[in-house]
C-alpha cells in the first residue's frame, strides 16, 4: 500500500471538533498512524495551519485536559490545509495538483473522508470523480446518516456509486468500532455454550439501548431535520442488532461479515408503528426555536423476524437524549420456566464496559429464599494496561488499512431504511403519538 494522504472535507466542522481531531491527536500520540502520513484539512474559508491547530488543542484539552506539545508538533508536520468550493470544478484540479505533488517520489494512497452532512457530499463526489480523484488508489469514507429515507438513500447510493466502486467507499458506523461492540463476535465465537442457546427457543427478547445524558449540544439544524430515529436507530442500533443476531459469518472476513448482516437485516420486518413510542424532552422545542417542532429525541421500538430462528423473538431497541444517564448495552434475557426472571446476559457497551450474567441464588439461611446475583466481568479491571483505541481511531485506521469490517455496506442501509420506512411514513402524517418527558427521566418511565 502507498503512503496515505487523508483529505478531509469539513475540518472545521462539530464532527471535526467532537471527533476527527482529537482521534488524529491520539493515533500521533500513540505513534498509530505510518510516519509518512499526510493530512489534509480542507475548508471553504482561507483556514491558516495555526488557526487548525489551535483548534485540535482546544477539542484534545476538553477531552483529556491535557495536550501534549509534542504531539501537536508530530501533526503539524504532517498537516496541511486547502481551500476549496465545492461547487468549483477547477479548484478539485487544483487539489488533484497539490496531491500530485505531495506524490511525486512514491506512490499515495488519497483518503477522502466527509466529515460533512450527506446533503453537502454529493456534488463533492461527483466532483471528485470528474476530476479523476477516484482511480484505483483512491477511498471515500462517509459519515451517517446515509440519506433520509429510503428513496433518499437510494439517490445517494446511486450518485456516489457513479464515481466510486463499493469496495472503494467506507461508511462510518462508529458504534461497530467500539472495542466492546467488536468483543461481540468474539464472545460468540468462542464461548461455545452459549451459540446453542443462540435462538427462539431460549431467547425470549433482546434490547439494544443507546441513551445519553447529553441534549442536542446547540446541533439544532442537525437534529431538527433528523431526529432520534435516524440519527441512532437506522445505523448504530439496527447494526448493533445485526452483529449480535446474525448467524455467525463462515470465517472473519469483511465479505463474510457483510453477508451475515444483510441477510440477517433483510429478514427483519419492517416496523409496525403501533409497536414504536416516540417523544421528546419538555425543553426541545424552546432549544431548537421552533415551538412547533414534533422531531423525537427519544424512540423505543419493538421489532420481529422472519426467520424461524428468531420466531416470536421481541428486539428492542432504545435511544433517547437528555435522560437520566449515558447507557450503551445489550441484554439478552433468556427464557425461563419459573417466574424469576433469571439469566439475563448483559453486555454494557459504554461506559464501565463489561458482561455480566444473571442468576438466580438461594439466599444464605433457613428460609428457602431466592436473590438475584450477577457473575460480572469489567474490563477496566481485567485488562488494566491494555491500549485503548477510541472509535473514530479504529474508523480511521481501518480505512487506511483497507478493512471495511466495519463499515455500513450499501445493501445494509438500504435494508435498515426499508424495515424503518412504515414508521417514517406513519409519522410523517400523524402528529399525535409524539410524548413529552423531563430532561434527566429514567428511560423507563417513558411509556
Ligand atoms: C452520533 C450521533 O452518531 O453518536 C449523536 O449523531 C450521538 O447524536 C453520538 O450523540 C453518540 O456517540 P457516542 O460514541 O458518544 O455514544
Amino acid at each position: 500500500m502507498g503512503a496515505p494522504i487523508l483529505v478531509i472535507f469539513g475540518i472545521t466542522g462539530d464532527l471535526s471538533k467532537r471527533k476527527l481531531l482529537p482521534a488524529l491527536y491520539h493515533l500521533f500520540s500513540q505513534q498509530l498512524f505510518p510516519s509518512d502520513i499526510k493530512i489534509i484539512g480542507v475548508s471553504r474559508k482561507k483556514l491558516l495551519i495555526d488557526d487548525l491547530l489551535e483548534s485540535v488543542e482546544l477539542c484534545v484539552s476538553e477531552v483529556d485536559n491535557v495536550c501534549d506539545p509534542v504531539v501537536i508538533g508530530r501533526l503539524k508536520s504532517a498537516l496541511e490545509t486547502f481551500k476549496l468550493d465545492p461547487a468549483d470544478k477547477a479548484d478539485f484540479i487544483l487539489l488533484k495538483k497539490r496531491l500530485g505533488k505531495l506524490s511525486a517520489t512514491k506512490e499515495h494512497e488519497y483518503l477522502f473522508y466527509m466529515s460533512i452532512p450527506p446533503s453537502a457530499y454529493g456534488p463533492i463526489v461527483e466532483n471528485l470523480g470528474a476530476a479523476g480523484l477516484n482511480s484505483k488508489n483512491c477511498r471515500l469514507i462517509l459519515e451517517k446518516p446515509f440519506g433520509y429515507d429510503l428513496q433518499s438513500a437510494e439517490d445517494l447510493i446511486k450518485i456516489v456509486n457513479a464515481s466510486f466502486s463499493e469496495d472503494k467507499i467506507y461508511r462510518t458506523d462508529h458504534y461497530l468500532a467500539k472495542d466492546t461492540a467488536q468483543n461481540l463476535l468474539t464472545f460468540r465465537l468462542y464461548n461455545p455454550i452459549f451459540s446453542t442457546l443462540w435462538n427462539a427457543q431460549h431467547i425470549a427478547s433482546v434490547r439494544i439501548r443507546a441513551v445519553e445524558q447529553i441534549g442536542i449540544e446547540g446541533r439544532s439544524e442537525f437534529y431538527e431535520q433528523t431526529g432520534a430515529l435516524r440519527d441512532l436507530i437506522q445505523s448504530h442500533l439496527l447494526q448493533l442488532l445485526a452483529l449480535s443476531m446474525m448467524d455467525l459469518p463462515a470465517d472473519l472476513s469483511s465479505e463474510q461479515i457483510h453477508r451475515s448482516k444483510q441477510y440477517f437485516l433483510e429478514q427483519l420486518l419492517p416496523a409496525d408503528p403501533a409497536n414504536a413510542t416516540r417523544a421528546q424532552y419538555s425543553t426541545y422545542c424552546q432549544e431548537v426555536n421552533n415551538p412547533d417542532s414534533l422531531t423525537e429525541t427519544f424512540v423505543r421500538l419493538h421489532l420481529k423476524h422472519s426467520a424461524e430462528r428468531w420466531q416470536d423473538v421481541d428486539f428492542i431497541l432504545e435511544t433517547g437524549k437528555a435522560l437520566a444517564s449515558k447507557d450503551t448495552s445489550i441484554t439478552i434475557e433468556f427464557k425461563t420456566n419459573h417466574e424469576h426472571p433469571s439469566n439475563n446476559l448483559h453486555f454494557q457497551i459504554q461506559p464501565n464496559e463489561g458482561i455480566s450474567l444473571q442468576l438466580v441464588v438461594k439466599k444464605p439461611g433457613l428460609a428457602n429464599t431466592m436473590a438475584h446475583t450477577a457473575l460480572t466481568f469489567e474490563y477496566e479491571t481485567a485488562f488494566k494496561a491494555s491500549q485503548h483505541i477510541e472509535a473514530y481511531e479504529r474508523v480511521l485506521l481501518d480505512a487506511i488499512n483497507g478493512d471495511q469490517s466495519l463499515f455500513a455496506s450499501s445493501s445494509e442501509v438500504l435494508a435498515t431504511w426499508r424495515i424503518l420506512e412504515p414508521l417514517l411514513e406513519n409519522w410523517k402524517t400523524n402528529n399525535d403519538g409524539l410524548k413529552l418527558y423531563r430532561s434527566g427521566a429514567d428511560p423507563s418511565t417513558i411509556i
